[in-house]
Protein backbone atom coordinates (compact mmCIF):
# COMPACT_ATOMS: atom_id res chain seq x y z
CA UNK A 1 0.00 0.00 0.00
CA UNK A 2 0.88 3.39 -0.85
CA UNK A 3 2.42 5.57 2.56
CA UNK A 4 0.58 8.80 1.17
CA UNK A 5 1.48 10.31 5.07
CA UNK A 6 5.33 9.65 4.16
CA UNK A 7 4.87 10.99 0.20
CA UNK A 8 3.76 14.23 1.87
CA UNK A 9 5.98 14.89 3.96
CA UNK A 10 8.82 14.40 1.50
CA UNK A 11 7.01 16.97 -0.76
CA UNK A 12 6.64 19.60 2.26
CA UNK A 13 10.41 18.92 3.05
CA UNK A 14 11.19 19.18 -0.96
CA UNK A 15 8.87 22.50 -1.29
CA UNK A 16 10.44 24.21 1.99
CA UNK A 17 13.80 23.95 0.36
CA UNK A 18 12.80 25.37 -3.53
CA UNK A 19 14.58 28.71 -3.95
CA UNK A 20 12.58 29.91 -6.86
CA UNK A 21 8.71 30.14 -5.65
CA UNK A 22 7.64 32.25 -8.18
CA UNK A 23 5.96 35.49 -7.61
CA UNK A 24 2.83 36.56 -5.61
CA UNK A 25 0.35 38.06 -7.56
CA UNK A 26 -0.14 41.83 -6.77
CA UNK A 27 -2.27 43.23 -8.91
CA UNK A 28 -4.98 42.51 -6.10
CA UNK A 29 -2.96 44.72 -3.49
CA UNK A 30 -4.32 42.44 -0.35
CA UNK A 31 -3.04 39.76 -1.97
CA UNK A 32 0.99 40.95 -2.17
CA UNK A 33 1.61 40.92 1.36
CA UNK A 34 1.03 37.39 1.60
CA UNK A 35 4.22 35.40 2.49
CA UNK A 36 5.08 33.26 -0.57
CA UNK A 37 7.31 30.95 2.33
CA UNK A 38 3.87 29.67 2.96
CA UNK A 39 3.20 25.82 2.11
CA UNK A 40 0.24 24.00 2.98
CA UNK A 41 -1.13 20.44 1.40
CA UNK A 42 -3.93 18.17 1.95
CA UNK A 43 -5.44 14.87 0.44
CA UNK A 44 -9.44 13.73 1.37
CA UNK A 45 -10.00 10.20 1.41
CA UNK A 46 -13.04 8.23 0.63
CA UNK A 47 -12.25 6.79 4.49
CA UNK A 48 -13.34 10.48 5.65
CA UNK A 49 -9.76 10.46 6.66
CA UNK A 50 -7.63 13.95 5.81
CA UNK A 51 -3.80 14.13 5.69
CA UNK A 52 -1.97 17.33 5.28
CA UNK A 53 1.58 18.55 5.31
CA UNK A 54 2.72 22.05 6.20
CA UNK A 55 0.40 24.96 6.36
CA UNK A 56 -2.44 22.83 6.00
CA UNK A 57 -5.17 24.22 8.31
CA UNK A 58 -3.88 28.09 6.99
CA UNK A 59 -6.79 30.21 5.40
CA UNK A 60 -5.81 31.71 2.09
CA UNK A 61 -8.03 33.31 -0.76
CA UNK A 62 -9.32 30.86 -2.88
CA UNK A 63 -9.73 33.22 -5.81
CA UNK A 64 -10.82 31.32 -9.22
CA UNK A 65 -10.65 27.70 -7.18
CA UNK A 66 -14.44 29.58 -6.87
CA UNK A 67 -15.21 29.08 -10.02
CA UNK A 68 -15.56 25.48 -9.97
CA UNK A 69 -18.41 25.85 -7.23
CA UNK A 70 -20.13 28.53 -8.97
CA UNK A 71 -20.07 26.61 -12.19
CA UNK A 72 -21.75 23.58 -9.81
CA UNK A 73 -24.18 25.85 -8.90
CA UNK A 74 -25.32 27.63 -12.03
CA UNK A 75 -25.66 24.13 -13.69
CA UNK A 76 -27.86 23.23 -10.90
CA UNK A 77 -30.22 26.02 -11.16
CA UNK A 78 -29.77 26.68 -15.38
CA UNK A 79 -29.00 23.30 -17.03
CA UNK A 80 -27.39 23.30 -20.03
CA UNK A 81 -28.91 26.28 -21.33
CA UNK A 82 -26.14 27.88 -19.65
CA UNK A 83 -23.63 26.82 -22.83
CA UNK A 84 -25.57 29.42 -24.94
CA UNK A 85 -23.86 31.77 -23.37
CA UNK A 86 -20.37 30.90 -22.34
CA UNK A 87 -18.45 28.29 -24.73
CA UNK A 88 -16.39 24.71 -23.37
CA UNK A 89 -13.58 24.94 -25.47
CA UNK A 90 -9.48 25.77 -24.04
CA UNK A 91 -9.15 29.54 -24.72
CA UNK A 92 -5.40 29.42 -25.25
CA UNK A 93 -4.97 32.66 -23.80
CA UNK A 94 -4.31 34.43 -20.25
CA UNK A 95 -6.98 34.05 -17.80
CA UNK A 96 -8.29 37.77 -18.23
CA UNK A 97 -7.88 38.24 -21.77
CA UNK A 98 -10.02 40.63 -23.44
CA UNK A 99 -8.79 39.38 -27.41
CA UNK A 100 -10.79 36.21 -28.35
CA UNK A 101 -14.28 38.19 -26.62
CA UNK A 102 -14.78 40.54 -29.22
CA UNK A 103 -14.07 38.08 -32.40
CA UNK A 104 -16.44 35.46 -31.17
CA UNK A 105 -19.39 37.90 -30.07
CA UNK A 106 -18.88 38.84 -26.21
CA UNK A 107 -19.66 34.59 -25.82
CA UNK A 108 -16.62 33.38 -23.38
CA UNK A 109 -14.62 30.68 -24.59
CA UNK A 110 -14.88 28.19 -21.07
CA UNK A 111 -16.49 29.51 -17.37
CA UNK A 112 -12.81 29.42 -16.05
CA UNK A 113 -11.36 32.41 -17.71
CA UNK A 114 -12.70 35.34 -15.87
CA UNK A 115 -15.11 36.46 -18.23
CA UNK A 116 -16.75 32.96 -18.40
CA UNK A 117 -16.87 33.31 -14.54
CA UNK A 118 -17.98 36.42 -15.10
CA UNK A 119 -21.52 34.99 -17.28
CA UNK A 120 -21.71 32.15 -14.80
CA UNK A 121 -22.12 34.59 -11.76
CA UNK A 122 -24.23 36.91 -13.95
CA UNK A 123 -26.41 33.50 -14.50
CA UNK A 124 -27.03 32.38 -10.74
CA UNK A 125 -27.85 36.12 -10.02
CA UNK A 126 -30.33 36.58 -12.11
CA UNK A 127 -32.36 39.12 -10.47
CA UNK A 128 -31.44 37.79 -7.01
CA UNK A 129 -29.85 40.10 -4.25
CA UNK A 130 -25.75 39.90 -4.37
CA UNK A 131 -26.14 38.98 -0.70
CA UNK A 132 -28.78 36.42 -0.78
CA UNK A 133 -26.74 34.49 -4.04
CA UNK A 134 -23.06 34.94 -1.87
CA UNK A 135 -25.15 33.40 1.21
CA UNK A 136 -25.68 30.52 -1.38
CA UNK A 137 -22.37 29.90 -2.71
CA UNK A 138 -21.21 29.93 0.96
CA UNK A 139 -23.77 27.49 1.75
CA UNK A 140 -22.83 24.86 -1.18
CA UNK A 141 -19.41 25.74 -0.26
CA UNK A 142 -19.52 25.02 3.83
CA UNK A 143 -22.05 21.91 2.83
CA UNK A 144 -19.49 20.45 0.52
CA UNK A 145 -16.37 20.80 3.35
CA UNK A 146 -18.52 19.95 6.26
CA UNK A 147 -17.30 23.74 7.63
CA UNK A 148 -19.50 26.40 8.79
CA UNK A 149 -16.49 28.71 9.50
CA UNK A 150 -16.12 29.02 5.53
CA UNK A 151 -16.40 33.02 5.46
CA UNK A 152 -15.66 35.92 2.85
CA UNK A 153 -12.38 38.33 3.35
CA UNK A 154 -14.03 41.46 2.48
CA UNK A 155 -10.51 43.22 2.62
CA UNK A 156 -9.42 41.08 -0.19
CA UNK A 157 -13.26 41.43 -1.91
CA UNK A 158 -13.10 45.33 -1.34
CA UNK A 159 -8.72 45.30 -2.89
CA UNK A 160 -9.56 43.68 -5.84
CA UNK A 161 -12.93 45.71 -6.59
CA UNK A 162 -10.55 49.00 -6.16
CA UNK A 163 -8.33 48.21 -8.88
CA UNK A 164 -10.50 45.39 -11.11
CA UNK A 165 -9.99 47.31 -14.59
CA UNK A 166 -9.92 44.55 -16.60
CA UNK A 167 -12.67 42.62 -15.18
CA UNK A 168 -14.65 45.36 -15.45
CA UNK A 169 -13.86 46.08 -19.25
CA UNK A 170 -14.85 42.65 -19.66
CA UNK A 171 -17.91 42.81 -18.17
CA UNK A 172 -18.88 46.09 -19.76
CA UNK A 173 -18.27 44.41 -23.32
CA UNK A 174 -19.98 41.52 -23.18
CA UNK A 175 -22.84 43.86 -21.56
CA UNK A 176 -22.33 45.29 -25.17
CA UNK A 177 -22.70 42.36 -26.55
CA UNK A 178 -25.94 41.38 -25.01
CA UNK A 179 -23.87 38.75 -22.65
CA UNK A 180 -24.96 40.41 -19.21
CA UNK A 181 -28.77 40.20 -17.70
CA UNK A 182 -27.86 41.93 -14.65
CA UNK A 183 -26.43 45.68 -13.93
CA UNK A 184 -22.66 45.12 -14.58
CA UNK A 185 -21.31 46.31 -11.20
CA UNK A 186 -24.00 44.68 -8.99
CA UNK A 187 -22.35 41.26 -11.14
CA UNK A 188 -18.50 42.61 -10.47
CA UNK A 189 -19.51 43.05 -7.06
CA UNK A 190 -20.69 39.48 -6.72
CA UNK A 191 -18.26 37.97 -8.55
CA UNK A 192 -14.97 39.93 -6.49
CA UNK A 193 -16.84 38.28 -3.23
CA UNK A 194 -16.90 34.96 -4.29
CA UNK A 195 -13.04 35.31 -5.43
CA UNK A 196 -12.70 36.47 -1.76
CA UNK A 197 -13.77 33.29 0.14
CA UNK A 198 -11.18 32.40 2.20
CA UNK A 199 -9.82 28.72 2.78
CA UNK A 200 -7.56 26.24 4.04
CA UNK A 201 -6.33 22.97 2.01
CA UNK A 202 -8.40 21.02 4.71
CA UNK A 203 -11.24 23.17 3.84
CA UNK A 204 -10.70 22.89 0.39
CA UNK A 205 -9.43 19.16 0.08
CA UNK A 206 -12.51 18.37 1.98
CA UNK A 207 -15.05 20.79 -0.38
CA UNK A 208 -13.66 18.57 -4.03
CA UNK A 209 -14.83 15.70 -2.48
CA UNK A 210 -18.33 15.90 -4.59
CA UNK A 211 -16.21 15.84 -7.13
CA UNK A 212 -13.51 13.08 -6.43
CA UNK A 213 -17.05 11.20 -6.16
CA UNK A 214 -17.07 10.29 -2.65
CA UNK A 215 -20.79 11.89 -2.06
CA UNK A 216 -23.36 12.51 -3.85
CA UNK A 217 -23.91 16.67 -3.79
CA UNK A 218 -24.46 17.21 -7.66
CA UNK A 219 -25.38 14.34 -10.20
CA UNK A 220 -22.26 11.89 -11.05
CA UNK A 221 -22.57 13.18 -14.98
CA UNK A 222 -22.58 16.84 -14.13
CA UNK A 223 -19.41 16.28 -11.64
CA UNK A 224 -18.08 13.96 -15.18
CA UNK A 225 -18.67 17.36 -17.06
CA UNK A 226 -17.25 19.90 -14.37
CA UNK A 227 -13.96 17.49 -14.00
CA UNK A 228 -13.78 17.72 -17.97
CA UNK A 229 -13.36 21.31 -18.11
CA UNK A 230 -10.97 21.64 -14.77
CA UNK A 231 -9.11 19.26 -17.07
CA UNK A 232 -9.13 20.91 -20.34
CA UNK A 233 -9.14 24.68 -18.94
CA UNK A 234 -8.98 24.87 -15.20
CA UNK A 235 -5.23 26.11 -15.29
CA UNK A 236 -5.78 28.17 -18.34
CA UNK A 237 -3.07 28.40 -20.71
CA UNK A 238 -1.25 26.12 -19.15
CA UNK A 239 -4.10 23.55 -19.02
CA UNK A 240 -1.97 21.14 -21.20
CA UNK A 241 1.15 21.22 -19.18
CA UNK A 242 -0.86 20.83 -15.89
CA UNK A 243 -2.43 17.72 -17.62
CA UNK A 244 0.81 16.45 -19.08
CA UNK A 245 2.84 16.84 -15.58
CA UNK A 246 0.14 15.92 -13.03
CA UNK A 247 -2.72 13.97 -15.05
CA UNK A 248 -5.52 15.24 -13.01
CA UNK A 249 -8.57 17.84 -13.63
CA UNK A 250 -7.77 20.57 -11.69
CA UNK A 251 -8.40 24.26 -10.94
CA UNK A 252 -5.91 26.94 -9.62
CA UNK A 253 -6.54 30.60 -8.42
CA UNK A 254 -3.94 33.51 -8.17
CA UNK A 255 -4.14 33.32 -4.14
CA UNK A 256 -1.95 30.38 -4.73
CA UNK A 257 -4.44 27.28 -4.44
CA UNK A 258 -4.84 24.45 -6.56
CA UNK A 259 -7.88 21.90 -6.11
CA UNK A 260 -7.22 18.33 -8.06
CA UNK A 261 -9.28 15.00 -7.81
CA UNK A 262 -8.31 11.94 -8.61
CA UNK A 263 -11.51 10.39 -8.99
CA UNK A 264 -12.61 7.71 -6.58
CA UNK A 265 -9.30 8.39 -5.11
CA UNK A 266 -8.81 11.53 -3.69
CA UNK A 267 -9.10 15.17 -3.46
CA UNK A 268 -6.10 17.61 -2.65
CA UNK A 269 -5.60 20.96 -2.18
CA UNK A 270 -2.39 22.74 -2.03
CA UNK A 271 -1.32 26.11 -1.34
CA UNK A 272 1.96 27.85 -2.52
CA UNK A 273 1.52 31.95 -3.09
CA UNK A 274 4.14 32.24 -6.02
CA UNK A 275 2.53 31.98 -9.16
CA UNK A 276 4.18 30.82 -12.55
CA UNK A 277 3.66 32.64 -15.72
CA UNK A 278 0.45 31.90 -16.28
CA UNK A 279 -0.55 32.94 -12.67
CA UNK A 280 -0.77 29.48 -11.61
CA UNK A 281 1.03 28.53 -8.31
CA UNK A 282 4.56 28.02 -9.13
CA UNK A 283 5.45 25.18 -6.02
CA UNK A 284 2.38 24.09 -6.05
CA UNK A 285 1.82 22.74 -9.46
CA UNK A 286 5.47 20.72 -8.45
CA UNK A 287 3.85 19.76 -5.44
CA UNK A 288 1.07 17.94 -7.57
CA UNK A 289 3.12 16.74 -10.22
CA UNK A 290 5.02 14.71 -7.49
CA UNK A 291 2.12 13.82 -5.15
CA UNK A 292 0.18 12.00 -8.86
CA UNK A 293 3.64 10.63 -10.07
CA UNK A 294 4.39 8.62 -6.42
CA UNK A 295 0.70 7.77 -6.03
CA UNK A 296 0.45 6.53 -9.35
CA UNK A 297 -2.89 8.76 -9.76
CA UNK A 298 -4.09 9.89 -13.08
CA UNK A 299 -6.84 9.94 -14.95
CA UNK A 300 -5.00 8.30 -18.58
CA UNK A 301 -4.55 5.36 -17.18
O1 LIG B 1 -10.67 38.03 -11.45
C1 LIG B 1 -9.51 37.88 -11.08
O2 LIG B 1 -8.56 38.31 -11.73
C2 LIG B 1 -9.26 37.13 -9.78
N1 LIG B 1 -10.31 37.42 -8.83
C3 LIG B 1 -9.22 35.66 -10.00
C4 LIG B 1 -8.24 35.25 -11.06
C5 LIG B 1 -7.59 33.95 -10.77
O3 LIG B 1 -7.62 33.44 -9.69
C6 LIG B 1 -6.78 33.35 -11.87
N2 LIG B 1 -6.19 32.09 -11.46
N3 LIG B 1 -5.16 31.62 -11.44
Amino acid sequence: MTDLAAILSRIGARIAEASDRGRVADYIPELAHVDPARFGIAVALPSGDVLTAGDAETGFSIQSISKVFTLALALGRLGDTLWRRVGREPSGFAFNSILQLETERGIPRNPFINAGALVVTDAILAGHPPREVLGEILRFIRTASGDERITIDRAVARSESETGHRNRALAHFMAAQGNMVNPVERTLGTYFHQCAIEMSCVQLAKAGRFLAGFDKMIAPSRVRRINALMLTCGHYDASGDFAWRVGLPGKSGVGGGILAVAPGRASVAVWSPGLNAQGNSKLGTEAMEMLAREAGWSVFG
